[in-house]
Protein backbone atom coordinates (compact mmCIF):
# COMPACT_ATOMS: atom_id res chain seq x y z
CA UNK A 1 0.00 0.00 0.00
CA UNK A 2 1.48 3.44 -1.08
CA UNK A 3 0.90 6.38 0.84
CA UNK A 4 -1.54 8.85 -1.13
CA UNK A 5 -0.77 12.07 -2.16
CA UNK A 6 -2.91 14.06 0.33
CA UNK A 7 -0.59 12.65 3.14
CA UNK A 8 2.75 14.53 2.09
CA UNK A 9 4.60 16.52 4.55
CA UNK A 10 2.79 19.11 5.62
CA UNK A 11 -0.27 18.31 3.85
CA UNK A 12 -3.91 18.05 6.12
CA UNK A 13 -5.91 15.59 6.02
CA UNK A 14 -9.57 16.06 6.42
CA UNK A 15 -12.12 13.02 7.45
CA UNK A 16 -15.43 13.60 7.59
CA UNK A 17 -17.99 12.01 10.32
CA UNK A 18 -21.57 11.79 8.33
CA UNK A 19 -23.78 11.81 11.58
CA UNK A 20 -26.90 13.38 10.48
CA UNK A 21 -27.29 16.95 12.35
CA UNK A 22 -24.42 16.29 14.19
CA UNK A 23 -21.92 15.92 11.24
CA UNK A 24 -18.36 17.16 12.47
CA UNK A 25 -14.63 17.11 10.77
CA UNK A 26 -11.39 14.99 12.06
CA UNK A 27 -8.36 17.39 10.53
CA UNK A 28 -5.61 15.52 10.90
CA UNK A 29 -1.94 16.84 10.13
CA UNK A 30 1.38 18.52 11.81
CA UNK A 31 0.83 21.76 14.00
CA UNK A 32 -2.64 22.25 13.46
CA UNK A 33 -2.91 24.08 16.92
CA UNK A 34 -3.40 27.50 15.20
CA UNK A 35 -5.61 25.83 12.40
CA UNK A 36 -8.04 24.76 15.25
CA UNK A 37 -8.14 28.25 17.06
CA UNK A 38 -8.88 30.03 13.36
CA UNK A 39 -11.74 26.92 12.95
CA UNK A 40 -13.35 27.81 16.51
CA UNK A 41 -13.50 31.26 15.66
CA UNK A 42 -15.15 30.59 12.27
CA UNK A 43 -17.48 28.38 14.19
CA UNK A 44 -18.68 30.37 17.35
CA UNK A 45 -17.89 34.26 16.55
CA UNK A 46 -17.43 35.58 20.41
CA UNK A 47 -17.72 32.44 22.17
CA UNK A 48 -15.80 31.61 25.07
CA UNK A 49 -13.83 29.11 25.64
CA UNK A 50 -12.61 26.46 28.02
CA UNK A 51 -9.57 24.22 28.03
CA UNK A 52 -9.45 21.55 29.87
CA UNK A 53 -5.91 19.38 29.95
CA UNK A 54 -3.74 17.57 32.65
CA UNK A 55 -0.87 19.03 34.42
CA UNK A 56 1.53 16.99 32.08
CA UNK A 57 -0.50 18.23 28.92
CA UNK A 58 -0.73 21.28 30.36
CA UNK A 59 2.76 22.01 30.57
CA UNK A 60 4.15 21.15 27.17
CA UNK A 61 1.14 21.92 24.58
CA UNK A 62 -1.43 24.51 26.40
CA UNK A 63 1.00 27.58 26.03
CA UNK A 64 0.89 26.93 22.31
CA UNK A 65 -2.38 26.45 21.80
CA UNK A 66 -3.39 29.26 23.94
CA UNK A 67 -1.18 32.00 22.19
CA UNK A 68 -2.87 30.49 19.23
CA UNK A 69 -6.65 31.62 20.61
CA UNK A 70 -5.48 35.20 21.64
CA UNK A 71 -4.00 35.52 18.01
CA UNK A 72 -7.71 34.60 17.12
CA UNK A 73 -8.90 36.90 19.99
CA UNK A 74 -10.95 34.28 21.62
CA UNK A 75 -11.40 34.69 25.58
CA UNK A 76 -10.50 31.50 27.26
CA UNK A 77 -10.29 30.19 31.04
CA UNK A 78 -7.65 26.98 31.78
CA UNK A 79 -8.98 24.13 33.90
CA UNK A 80 -6.44 21.63 35.18
CA UNK A 81 -6.93 18.06 36.04
CA UNK A 82 -4.75 15.36 37.51
CA UNK A 83 -2.87 13.00 34.67
CA UNK A 84 -4.28 9.48 34.90
CA UNK A 85 -7.25 6.93 35.10
CA UNK A 86 -8.27 7.93 38.51
CA UNK A 87 -9.24 11.45 37.14
CA UNK A 88 -12.34 9.54 35.59
CA UNK A 89 -13.94 9.62 38.93
CA UNK A 90 -16.65 11.32 40.20
CA UNK A 91 -15.14 13.64 42.49
CA UNK A 92 -13.03 15.05 39.35
CA UNK A 93 -16.61 14.86 37.14
CA UNK A 94 -18.25 17.08 39.90
CA UNK A 95 -15.21 19.53 40.46
CA UNK A 96 -14.68 19.91 36.70
CA UNK A 97 -18.74 20.77 36.20
CA UNK A 98 -18.32 23.50 39.04
CA UNK A 99 -15.15 24.90 37.34
CA UNK A 100 -16.98 25.46 34.25
CA UNK A 101 -20.16 26.97 35.71
CA UNK A 102 -17.63 29.44 37.94
CA UNK A 103 -15.83 30.16 34.33
CA UNK A 104 -19.22 30.85 33.62
CA UNK A 105 -19.24 28.72 30.34
CA UNK A 106 -22.76 29.50 28.58
CA UNK A 107 -24.72 27.22 26.05
CA UNK A 108 -23.19 29.02 23.11
CA UNK A 109 -19.87 28.91 24.35
CA UNK A 110 -17.29 26.01 23.79
CA UNK A 111 -15.13 23.48 25.79
CA UNK A 112 -12.27 21.90 24.63
CA UNK A 113 -10.10 18.48 25.59
CA UNK A 114 -6.74 19.13 25.23
CA UNK A 115 -5.13 16.13 26.60
CA UNK A 116 -5.62 12.18 26.25
CA UNK A 117 -8.01 9.98 26.24
CA UNK A 118 -8.63 10.65 29.94
CA UNK A 119 -9.16 14.45 29.47
CA UNK A 120 -11.31 13.60 26.84
CA UNK A 121 -13.69 11.37 28.23
CA UNK A 122 -14.32 13.40 31.41
CA UNK A 123 -14.79 16.30 29.43
CA UNK A 124 -17.12 15.22 27.29
CA UNK A 125 -19.38 13.72 29.72
CA UNK A 126 -19.14 17.37 31.97
CA UNK A 127 -19.39 19.42 28.28
CA UNK A 128 -22.20 16.59 27.59
CA UNK A 129 -24.81 17.51 30.73
CA UNK A 130 -23.33 21.17 30.90
CA UNK A 131 -26.52 23.68 30.91
CA UNK A 132 -28.10 19.87 29.30
CA UNK A 133 -25.19 19.82 26.46
CA UNK A 134 -22.70 22.03 25.30
CA UNK A 135 -20.26 22.21 22.38
CA UNK A 136 -17.07 20.52 23.16
CA UNK A 137 -13.96 20.09 20.41
CA UNK A 138 -10.98 17.05 20.96
CA UNK A 139 -7.96 18.29 20.44
CA UNK A 140 -6.37 14.66 20.88
CA UNK A 141 -2.44 14.17 22.46
CA UNK A 142 -1.95 10.96 22.28
CA UNK A 143 -2.05 8.39 19.70
CA UNK A 144 -4.48 6.03 21.33
CA UNK A 145 -6.92 9.16 21.88
CA UNK A 146 -6.51 10.23 17.70
CA UNK A 147 -7.37 7.02 16.49
CA UNK A 148 -9.87 5.77 19.08
CA UNK A 149 -11.58 7.63 21.79
CA UNK A 150 -11.93 11.42 20.38
CA UNK A 151 -13.72 10.26 17.97
CA UNK A 152 -17.40 8.76 17.88
CA UNK A 153 -18.79 10.82 20.73
CA UNK A 154 -18.37 8.22 23.66
CA UNK A 155 -17.87 10.08 26.98
CA UNK A 156 -17.75 9.14 30.60
CA UNK A 157 -16.42 8.16 33.67
CA UNK A 158 -15.35 5.10 35.69
CA UNK A 159 -17.28 3.73 38.83
CA UNK A 160 -15.74 0.81 41.23
CA UNK A 161 -18.07 -1.37 39.37
CA UNK A 162 -15.69 -1.15 35.72
CA UNK A 163 -14.58 1.16 33.47
CA UNK A 164 -16.98 3.17 31.72
CA UNK A 165 -19.91 2.64 33.31
CA UNK A 166 -21.09 6.12 33.65
CA UNK A 167 -21.74 8.04 30.57
CA UNK A 168 -22.97 9.63 27.56
CA UNK A 169 -23.03 9.85 23.77
CA UNK A 170 -21.68 13.30 23.49
CA UNK A 171 -20.45 13.81 19.70
CA UNK A 172 -17.42 16.79 19.12
CA UNK A 173 -17.82 19.44 17.43
CA UNK A 174 -14.14 19.27 15.67
CA UNK A 175 -11.08 16.65 16.22
CA UNK A 176 -8.02 18.29 15.50
CA UNK A 177 -5.53 15.33 15.56
CA UNK A 178 -2.29 17.26 15.40
CA UNK A 179 0.29 14.44 14.68
CA UNK A 180 3.36 16.33 15.70
CA UNK A 181 1.84 16.53 19.51
CA UNK A 182 2.32 12.84 19.59
CA UNK A 183 6.56 13.57 19.09
CA UNK A 184 6.94 14.15 23.09
CA UNK A 185 5.01 10.64 23.96
CA UNK A 186 7.36 8.10 25.49
CA UNK A 187 8.35 5.01 23.45
CA UNK A 188 5.78 3.16 25.93
CA UNK A 189 2.76 5.47 25.50
CA UNK A 190 3.16 5.59 21.75
CA UNK A 191 3.30 1.46 21.46
CA UNK A 192 0.42 1.33 23.14
CA UNK A 193 -1.76 3.76 21.10
CA UNK A 194 -0.66 1.21 18.34
CA UNK A 195 -2.60 -1.30 19.51
CA UNK A 196 -5.46 0.52 18.97
CA UNK A 197 -3.99 1.84 14.89
CA UNK A 198 -3.37 -2.17 14.26
CA UNK A 199 -7.13 -3.30 15.20
CA UNK A 200 -8.34 -1.23 12.78
CA UNK A 201 -6.37 -3.83 10.29
CA UNK A 202 -7.27 -6.85 11.96
CA UNK A 203 -10.91 -5.75 12.29
CA UNK A 204 -11.95 -5.26 8.55
CA UNK A 205 -8.92 -4.19 6.69
CA UNK A 206 -6.23 -6.63 5.49
CA UNK A 207 -4.30 -4.99 3.53
CA UNK A 208 -3.41 -2.37 6.32
CA UNK A 209 -2.34 -4.98 8.19
CA UNK A 210 0.16 -5.68 6.11
CA UNK A 211 1.09 -2.05 5.35
CA UNK A 212 1.60 -1.93 9.19
CA UNK A 213 3.88 -4.90 9.32
CA UNK A 214 6.23 -3.19 6.93
CA UNK A 215 5.68 0.47 8.15
CA UNK A 216 5.19 0.24 11.79
CA UNK A 217 8.46 1.82 12.58
CA UNK A 218 8.06 4.78 10.81
CA UNK A 219 4.98 5.15 12.11
CA UNK A 220 6.59 5.46 15.66
CA UNK A 221 9.23 7.58 13.88
CA UNK A 222 6.60 10.16 12.53
CA UNK A 223 6.03 11.52 8.95
CA UNK A 224 3.94 10.81 6.53
CA UNK A 225 3.42 7.23 7.29
CA UNK A 226 2.33 8.26 11.22
CA UNK A 227 0.06 10.71 9.69
CA UNK A 228 -1.86 7.91 7.05
CA UNK A 229 -2.28 5.57 9.62
CA UNK A 230 -4.33 8.16 11.87
CA UNK A 231 -5.97 9.03 9.14
CA UNK A 232 -6.66 5.10 7.83
CA UNK A 233 -7.97 4.42 11.77
CA UNK A 234 -10.00 7.74 11.90
CA UNK A 235 -11.71 6.81 8.43
CA UNK A 236 -12.45 3.59 9.67
CA UNK A 237 -13.87 4.63 12.49
CA UNK A 238 -15.52 7.40 11.29
CA UNK A 239 -17.42 5.14 8.63
CA UNK A 240 -18.66 2.63 11.76
CA UNK A 241 -20.00 5.54 13.91
CA UNK A 242 -21.58 6.95 11.02
CA UNK A 243 -23.49 3.76 10.55
CA UNK A 244 -23.73 2.61 14.39
CA UNK A 245 -23.01 5.70 17.03
CA UNK A 246 -24.82 3.75 19.66
CA UNK A 247 -23.29 0.55 19.47
CA UNK A 248 -26.64 -1.18 18.51
CA UNK A 249 -24.69 -3.64 15.94
CA UNK A 250 -21.01 -3.19 13.85
CA UNK A 251 -19.36 -0.42 16.58
CA UNK A 252 -19.28 -3.42 18.80
CA UNK A 253 -16.26 -4.79 16.36
CA UNK A 254 -13.91 -1.38 17.78
CA UNK A 255 -13.57 -3.82 21.02
CA UNK A 256 -12.13 -6.22 19.36
CA UNK A 257 -9.80 -7.18 21.97
CA UNK A 258 -11.37 -5.25 24.77
CA UNK A 259 -13.57 -8.24 26.57
CA UNK A 260 -10.11 -9.44 28.01
CA UNK A 261 -8.38 -6.02 27.72
CA UNK A 262 -10.83 -4.41 30.01
CA UNK A 263 -10.71 -7.40 32.69
CA UNK A 264 -7.01 -7.60 33.05
CA UNK A 265 -7.12 -3.56 33.41
CA UNK A 266 -9.49 -4.12 36.15
CA UNK A 267 -7.63 -6.84 37.37
CA UNK A 268 -4.62 -4.92 37.62
CA UNK A 269 -6.38 -1.96 39.39
CA UNK A 270 -6.10 0.51 36.35
CA UNK A 271 -2.30 0.78 37.78
CA UNK A 272 -0.57 2.47 34.68
CA UNK A 273 2.48 1.46 36.14
CA UNK A 274 1.47 -1.85 35.26
CA UNK A 275 -0.75 -1.97 32.32
CA UNK A 276 -1.69 0.75 30.31
CA UNK A 277 -5.05 0.38 28.39
CA UNK A 278 -3.40 -0.06 24.70
CA UNK A 279 -0.89 -2.65 26.33
CA UNK A 280 -3.88 -5.15 27.54
CA UNK A 281 -5.63 -4.29 24.46
CA UNK A 282 -2.57 -5.77 22.43
CA UNK A 283 -3.10 -8.55 24.70
CA UNK A 284 -6.57 -8.78 24.34
CA UNK A 285 -5.75 -8.55 20.34
CA UNK A 286 -3.69 -11.63 20.20
CA UNK A 287 -5.95 -13.85 23.05
CA UNK A 288 -9.03 -13.13 20.93
CA UNK A 289 -7.05 -14.60 17.93
CA UNK A 290 -5.76 -17.21 19.89
CA UNK A 291 -9.88 -17.78 21.42
CA UNK A 292 -10.39 -17.97 17.84
CA UNK A 293 -8.11 -20.51 16.84
CA UNK A 294 -8.84 -22.67 19.54
CA UNK A 295 -12.63 -22.38 18.54
CA UNK A 296 -11.76 -23.67 15.09
CA UNK A 297 -12.70 -20.17 13.07
CA UNK A 298 -9.36 -19.10 12.40
CA UNK A 299 -5.72 -20.12 11.34
CA UNK A 300 -2.92 -20.70 13.14
CA UNK A 301 -1.25 -19.21 10.69
CA UNK A 302 -3.07 -15.86 11.51
CA UNK A 303 -3.11 -16.43 15.09
CA UNK A 304 0.67 -16.34 15.01
CA UNK A 305 0.97 -13.31 12.62
CA UNK A 306 -1.37 -11.36 15.05
CA UNK A 307 1.48 -11.85 17.69
CA UNK A 308 4.55 -11.73 15.94
CA UNK A 309 3.83 -8.33 14.88
CA UNK A 310 2.84 -7.27 18.36
CA UNK A 311 5.74 -8.89 19.69
CA UNK A 312 8.03 -7.43 16.88
CA UNK A 313 6.42 -3.87 17.99
CA UNK A 314 7.70 -4.33 21.61
CA UNK A 315 3.33 -4.48 22.85
CA UNK A 316 2.69 -7.55 25.12
CA UNK A 317 0.76 -10.61 23.56
CA UNK A 318 -0.20 -13.32 26.42
CA UNK A 319 -1.11 -13.24 29.91
CA UNK A 320 2.41 -13.98 31.27
CA UNK A 321 3.41 -10.79 29.97
CA UNK A 322 1.10 -8.41 32.44
CA UNK A 323 3.09 -7.19 35.60
CA UNK A 324 2.61 -8.87 38.25
CA UNK A 325 0.49 -11.63 37.19
CA UNK A 326 -3.07 -11.36 35.54
CA UNK A 327 -4.56 -13.19 38.37
CA UNK A 328 -6.74 -17.26 37.68
CA UNK A 329 -8.40 -17.86 34.72
CA UNK A 330 -11.54 -17.90 37.30
CA UNK A 331 -10.61 -14.20 38.03
CA UNK A 332 -10.30 -13.20 34.29
CA UNK A 333 -13.43 -14.42 33.16
CA UNK A 334 -15.85 -12.95 36.17
CA UNK A 335 -13.83 -9.57 35.43
CA UNK A 336 -14.87 -9.78 32.05
CA UNK A 337 -18.36 -10.10 33.82
CA UNK A 338 -18.72 -5.98 34.58
CA UNK A 339 -18.04 -5.37 30.82
CA UNK A 340 -20.78 -3.47 29.00
CA UNK A 341 -20.18 -5.90 26.22
CA UNK A 342 -21.80 -8.46 28.81
CA UNK A 343 -25.88 -8.86 28.26
CA UNK A 344 -27.44 -10.91 30.99
CA UNK A 345 -24.95 -12.80 32.32
CA UNK A 346 -24.21 -14.10 28.16
CA UNK A 347 -20.68 -12.73 26.71
CA UNK A 348 -19.99 -11.31 23.84
CA UNK A 349 -17.13 -11.52 21.89
CA UNK A 350 -15.57 -9.89 18.73
CA UNK A 351 -14.00 -13.11 17.36
CA UNK A 352 -12.15 -13.63 13.90
CA UNK A 353 -12.01 -15.73 10.99
CA UNK A 354 -9.43 -14.23 9.90
CA UNK A 355 -7.18 -11.53 9.82
CA UNK A 356 -9.40 -8.67 8.72
CA UNK A 357 -12.25 -10.66 9.11
CA UNK A 358 -13.60 -10.10 12.90
CA UNK A 359 -17.63 -10.52 13.81
CA UNK A 360 -19.12 -10.36 16.86
CA UNK A 361 -19.83 -13.67 18.82
CA UNK A 362 -22.83 -13.98 20.93
CA UNK A 363 -23.49 -16.24 23.15
CA UNK A 364 -20.34 -17.60 24.17
CA UNK A 365 -19.95 -19.93 27.00
CA UNK A 366 -18.44 -18.75 29.75
CA UNK A 367 -16.86 -22.09 30.31
CA UNK A 368 -15.48 -22.40 27.05
CA UNK A 369 -13.78 -18.79 27.60
CA UNK A 370 -12.24 -20.20 30.99
CA UNK A 371 -10.80 -23.62 29.53
CA UNK A 372 -9.22 -20.79 26.85
CA UNK A 373 -7.68 -18.79 29.69
CA UNK A 374 -6.68 -21.75 31.49
CA UNK A 375 -4.53 -23.40 28.40
CA UNK A 376 -3.29 -20.03 27.92
CA UNK A 377 -1.38 -19.69 31.52
CA UNK A 378 -0.79 -23.19 31.53
CA UNK A 379 1.22 -22.71 27.98
CA UNK A 380 2.40 -19.11 27.91
CA UNK A 381 0.43 -17.90 24.47
CA UNK A 382 0.94 -21.87 23.10
CA UNK A 383 -2.79 -22.53 23.66
CA UNK A 384 -4.08 -24.62 20.67
N1 LIG B 1 -13.68 2.64 21.58
C1 LIG B 1 -14.80 1.96 21.09
C2 LIG B 1 -15.85 2.85 20.53
O1 LIG B 1 -15.66 4.03 20.40
O2 LIG B 1 -16.91 2.37 20.22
Amino acid sequence: MTIPADTAPGARIVVPVALEGRAYDIQIGRHQLCEAARLIAAMAPGAKVAVVTDERVAALHAPAFEACLQQEGIGFTRITVPPGEATKSYAQFIALCDALLAAKIERDDIVIALGGGVVGDLTGFAAAVLRRGVRFIQIPTTLLAQVDSSVGGKTGINSSHGKNLIGAFHQPALVIADTALLDTLSEREFKAGYAEVVKYGLIDDPAFFDWCEVNWSRIIAGGPERDHAVAVACKAKAAIVARDEREEGDRALLNLGHTFAHALERLTHYDSARLVHGEAVAIGLALAFRFSQRLGLCSGQDATRVSRHLDAVGLPSTLQQVPGGAGTAQEIVAAMGQDKKVRRGVLTFILARGIGQSFIAHGVAAEEVTAFVEAELATNGQAR
